[in-house]
């Protein structure tokens, strides 16, 4: 048996808490290799919900360790929040089941506060970030100022490592006529927690590689989606980490060659939260209604999610750039009602038809989609557990799908519960 990735292969919230959860059964160790607590990961299991940003989804499960790895950015006092608040809903996180990487980038206040500054500050040009932090987190851990999780260690490292990033950000709000960001004040208040986040640290590679010398099968769990890859999404409207399946491999010191199995996880139709280039988006009452059986919501910011028609053009593409083996259809379940449903095979540039999504924003955002138009199946697929009872057309919409992308749909989930997913082919087995 492999290990699997889990990636999004549209604009993130393609459903990867659900089959993180629902595959973990199959796995020994759940890790997160990129993004922070901008992801917001839910998971549906008898009628309880989980919203997890940072956790592994794995963490619900007992007997089931959960690595946070050296490509995150952790914000110590939202990840403290997060097991305080799983924890009220019995499941247990100690260092046990718990790791965080000691190399682990740390999101500190004055990298939200810069993400807030430039947000408002850009008009029309801004990201609509999730406003955490994330995009000046990474950029201080490529520019080698970043404070780690290991720096919490010692008081004198991080009084000097404090020095070095404050000098670089206080000099950027000194400019924009911010107020200085105060070390002390930080210091301490980081020295009155870092026991607490110290106690899962620890070099999450040494203990991966421990655990795939004893065959142990690894679940990595990506955040976001390649379409908002740093690399290959549509910037710059984008995240700041890289979303290919291929990070998982960087953002967890494990070598290219222990990934196995990439499962993209794919949504049965298209949504975006934040701004930037979106072709099939859908502004009428259809898009509202695919908004409101989908509940379309982000689970990090509340914010509404923008909705539009399946887009195989993108998908092909982002299969391609993440070398997707198979494809977990989800949301199938909201498209019930419609009585046509379409899929865009191609875009239409400047009078010519072109098949793939252009590089440049100003392109992307001028190509009209083309259409192909398929019956809908208008009857309830809310539920269903095997592939022969779904509706003719349903199955039509599905062949269809999955010929236009050329990829194996390996399972569909027809509602947010776990259990109502039906397996096609398993990850693990191939
Ligand atoms: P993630 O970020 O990729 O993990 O996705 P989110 O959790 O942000 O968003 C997906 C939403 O769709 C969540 O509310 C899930 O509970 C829900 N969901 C997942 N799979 C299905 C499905 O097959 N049908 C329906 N109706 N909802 C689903
Ligand atoms: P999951 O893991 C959907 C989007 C933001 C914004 C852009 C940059 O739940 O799928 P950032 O805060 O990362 O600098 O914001 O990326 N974004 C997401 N959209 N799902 C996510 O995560 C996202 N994480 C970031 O809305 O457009
Ligand atoms: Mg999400």
């Amino acid at each position: 048996m492999k290990n699997v990735v889990v990636v999004g292969s549209q604009w993130g919230d393609e459903g990867k808490g659900k089959i993180v959860d629902w595959l973990s059964s199959l796995a020994d160790v759940v890790v997160r290799f990129q993004g922070g607590h901008n992801a917001g990961h839910t998971l549906v299991i008898d009628g309880k919900t989980y919203k997890l940003k940072l956790l592994p989804s794995g963490i619900v499960r007992k007997d089931k360790i959960s690595v946070i790895g050296n490509g995150v950015v952790v914000d110590p006092w939202a990840l403290l929040e997060e097991i305080n608040s799983i924890e009220k809903l019995g499941v247990t996180v100690n260092s046990d089941n718990l790791i965080l990487s000691e190399s682990a980038t740390l999101i500190l206040p004055f990298h939200k506060e810069m993400d807030e500054i430039r947000e408002d500050t850009a008009g029309k040009a801004k990201i609509g970030t999730t406003r955490r932090g994330i995009g000046p987190a990474y950029e201080d851990k490529v520019g080698r100022r970043s404070i780690r999780v290991m720096d919490l260690r010692s008081e004198n490292n991080l009084n000097q490592r404090l020095d070095t990033v404050l000098m670089h950000h206080n000099a950027i709000r000194k400019g924009l006529g911010k107020k200085v960001y105060e070390k002390n004040k930080l210091k301490n208040e980081l020295m009155m927690i870092a026991d607490k986040v110290l106690k899962f640290a620890k070099p999450t590679w040494k203990i991966l590689d421990n655990y795939k010398n004893l065959g142990k099968k690894i679940l990595f769990e990506g955040a976001q989606g390649i379409l908002l890859d740093v690399d290959h999404g549509t910037y710059p409207f984008v995240t700041s980490s890289n979303t290919v399946a291929a990070s998982a491999s960087i953002g967890s010191g494990c070598g290219p060659d222990s990934l196995g199995y990439i499962l993209g996880i794919t949504k049965a139709y298209t949504t975006r939260v934040g701004e930037g280039p979106f072709p099939t988006e859908l502004t009428n009452d259809i898009g509202a209604l695919l908004g409101r059986r989908g509940n379309e919501f982000g689970t990090v910011t509340n914010r509404q999610r923008r909705c539009g028609w399946f887009d195989s053009v993108l998908v092909k593409q982002t299969c391609k750039i993440s070398g997707i083996n198979g494809i977990a259809l989800t949301k199938l379940d909201v498209l019930d009602e419609l009585e046509e449903i379409k899929i865009c095979i191609q875009y239409e540039l400047n009078g010519k038809k072109i098949d793939y999504f252009p590089t440049a924003v100003e392109d992307q955002i001028k190509v009209k989609p083309v259409y192909k138009t398929l019956k809908g199946w208008k009857t309830s697929t809310k539920g269903l557990r095997e592939n022969e009872k779904l509706p003719q057309n349903a199955q039509r919409y599905i062949k269809e799908i999955e010929g236009l992308i050329g990829v194996k749909i390996a399972s569909i989930s027809t509602s947010p519960e776990r259990e109502d997913t039906i397996l096609i082919e398993n990850p693990f087995d191939n």
